[in-house]
């Protein structure tokens, strides 16, 4: 939730933080500001909306300067407008603060400012902080800022700026990302990354608590304790093509497009050959495998998207390594008081590593003395720090809200653990791990197959689109790649979609059938055949238009459902990786016939660093 970017140097501060702030957009986009210092004094330009909105507010106006800082915004306290943008000032204009993140204590810091005479603009809890660094401020930022901090609960990434020091910004994290990139004369700060591709790929990913004084020429980090620390500076090697959108129309549809290469990406370097002949699973990050032996029983916890590919997970640990495996939502599971031992084997997934509820639930297990292995996208992301084990997708940068190659790569890895799990337990034959293995390794091509038959997709969605429920169908692994397809249309069409376990329906969601619904059923399971073709005709009696997705080729659901879309062949315990792929694209191609951005839905922002 929230851009912000920094900027000191030798060039106009103004382009260099407008360009850093157009790669965070991601992040949020209801408002977005700049605070440059110019002649003197900090120039401050707000504007409500998209960050464009910002760009032609200042259009054809020179505000020249060497030093800024810039937010882009996802509301959380005060409604998104002018006032409540940020920077946010202290009274007299010569702080300016940009910040992502929730003072949660903000409410009682400010009753203590009004006591001392300070009169608030803005219901925003940043406002807050700009305040209490002028409360504190004796002649030297840093130490006010410092002074400040130890007075915020809550989570804060921010930059600040004084009009007393054109050389300096200072910026500070703790459970919000904040990275430093590290130019020729010229220093940045940014939430991510992307935002820092085009001007340096040298960056340092700030720890827990950490407060940086950057200048032009260097910059000094510091614990929150004031000890000074080296930044072990890391160079990036992505190019910066990947974080655009590289010709496509949407980073959404590109990134769709991207998971062929994605998936072999995160599979292939955990591929080895086995001594004894045949090939083996290995992930470095690991320390050994004799924990899956022990191993009672699998807890996964994650958020939305990161959720389902627990959900699937959960059917693959189960069936190959016979471990009793749970996929909870991370927002339920830290509130439980949750029964974990030390032979729970206790994995969280979660694409930008930053997600508020899923760390809760890590902070929880952990408490209970779980040791805790991470899936994750993101690498120096707070859950790959805080995790005692951490496994990297290698999805690269997933840029629309809707998360597509982020799932499939979260998917692949957690189908190589379970293999894994099932090969050391016995639970697996030699023959079964061998062949889960190439069943991995082909998914990269028949992924490639599938998106090159978009077309048939998009005509679908062309004449369906309008349908005002949609609802997926299926069983077991079928069932759990409905749930993200039924996520996946919601969030960016904005059609009512649900995903229904296919026996379930009898029990009440028919009620719901009628002819403006459309059903689609994930039908991959061979033995299931029968059972969900009786459900498709059970609502096309009902008036519902039916689009099968199987991987049939006998032709056998012609008869049963209006279209058929077929997938390569896979075993069915591998068919969600590739039965996701035209849900995805159907949700995208409805969302551009409706208009919709699919890279900027409403409502929703990217990196849910909130409760
Ligand atoms: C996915 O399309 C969603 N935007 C959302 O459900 C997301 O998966 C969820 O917020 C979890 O995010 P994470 O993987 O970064 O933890």
């Amino acid at each position: 939730m929230c851009g912000i970017v920094g900027y000191v140097g030798a060039r106009q501060a103004t382009p260099a933080l407008l360009g850093a702030l157009r790669k965070l957009e991601y992040r949020g986009y209801d408002s977005a500001g700049i605070a440059v210092l110019s002649g003197g004094g900090l120039v401050v330009e707000k504007a409500k909306g998209m960050l464009q909105v910002l760009e032609d507010r200042i259009a054809g106006r020179e505000i020249s300067g060497c030093l800024g800082i810039g937010h882009t915004r996802w509301a959380t306290h005060g409604e998104p407008s002018d006032v409540n943008a940020h920077p946010q000032t202290n009274t007299s204009g010569t702080i300016a603060v940009v910040h992502n993140g929730i003072v949660e204590n903000h409410q009682r810091l400010k009753e203590w400012l009004q006591s001392q005479g300070v009169v608030f603009r803005t219901r925003t809890d940043t406002e807050t902080i700009a305040h209490l660094i002028n409360y504190y401020y004796r002649g030297n930022i840093f130490d006010a800022v410092l002074k400040t901090l130890h007075k915020l609960e809550g989570a804060y990434a921010l930059c600040v700026i004084s009009s007393d020091f054109p050389d300096r910004l200072i910026a500070a994290k703790k459970e919000n990302p904040l990275v430093l990139g590290f130019g020729r004369g010229e220093n940045f700060v940014a939430s991510d990354v992307p935002a820092l591709l085009e001007h340096t790929r040298e960056v340092y990913y700030m720890d827990e608590g950490e407060i940086a004084a950057v200048y032009g020429d260097h910059v000094d980090v510091f614990t929150g304790r004031g000890e000074r620390i080296i930044p072990r500076v890391q160079h990036v090697d992505w190019d910066v093509d990947a974080a655009e959108k590289g010709g496509y129309e949407h980073f959404m549809l590109k990134e769709m497009h991207e998971q062929p290469r994605a998936i072999a990406d995160t599979v292939k370097p955990r591929i080895i050959d086995a001594p004894g002949g045949g090939r083996d699973i290995f992930f470095e990050e690991l320390p050994g495998t004799d924990f899956w032996k022990d191993a009672s029983r699998v807890v996964i916890a994650a958020c939305g998207t990161a959720w389902h590919a627990g959900v699937v997970a959960r059917y693959a640990f189960e069936r190959f390594a016979r471990i009793p495996t749970e996929a909870e939502t991370a927002s339920e599971y830290r509130y439980k008081n949750p029964i974990l031992d030390s032979r729970t084997v206790f994995i969280v997934v979660s694409q930008s590593g930053e997600t508020a509820d899923t760390l809760a639930a890590v902070r929880l297990a952990k408490s209970r003395g779980a040791r805790v292995m991470a899936i994750t996208n993101v690498v120096g992301s707070t859950l790959s720090r805080e995790a005692d084990v951490r496994i990297y997708t290698r999805a690269g940068p997933e840029i629309a809200v809707a998360s597509t190659k982020a799932f499939t790569t979260q998917l692949v890895c957690l189908y190589l653990l379970a293999l894994k799990a099932g090969f050391v337990r016995g639970a697996l034959s030699p023959e079964d791990y061998q062949k889960g293995i190439a069943e991995l390794l082909a998914v990269p091509d028949k992924a490639a197959e599938i998106l090159a038959r978009k077309g048939v997709i998009q005509k679908e969605a062309a004449l369906q689109f309008n349908k005002n429920k949609v609802f997926f169908i299926g069983r077991l692994f079928d069932y759990a790649a409905g749930l993200e397809s039924a996520l996946k249309l919601k969030e960016i069409s904005y059609t009512h979609s649900e995903a229904f376990a296919a026996g379930e329906l009898k029990h009440g969601p028919i009620a719901l059938v009628d002819d403006r619904t459309l059903v689609i059923a994930l039908a991959t399971q061979r033995a299931l055949f029968d059972k969900i073709a009786s459900n498709i005709a059970q609502v096309s009696s009902r008036g519902a238009v039916t689009l099968a997705i199987t991987q049939d080729t006998s032709g056998y659901f012609d008869q049963a459902a209006d279209q058929v879309f077929v997938i390569p062949q896979v075993d069915d315990a591998f068919s969600p990786l590739l039965s996701v792929i035209p849900a995805q694209l159907f949700a995208y191609y409805c969302a551009i016939q409706k208009g919709n951005n699919p890279d900027r839905p409403r409502n929703l922002a990217k990196s849910v660093t909130v409760e």
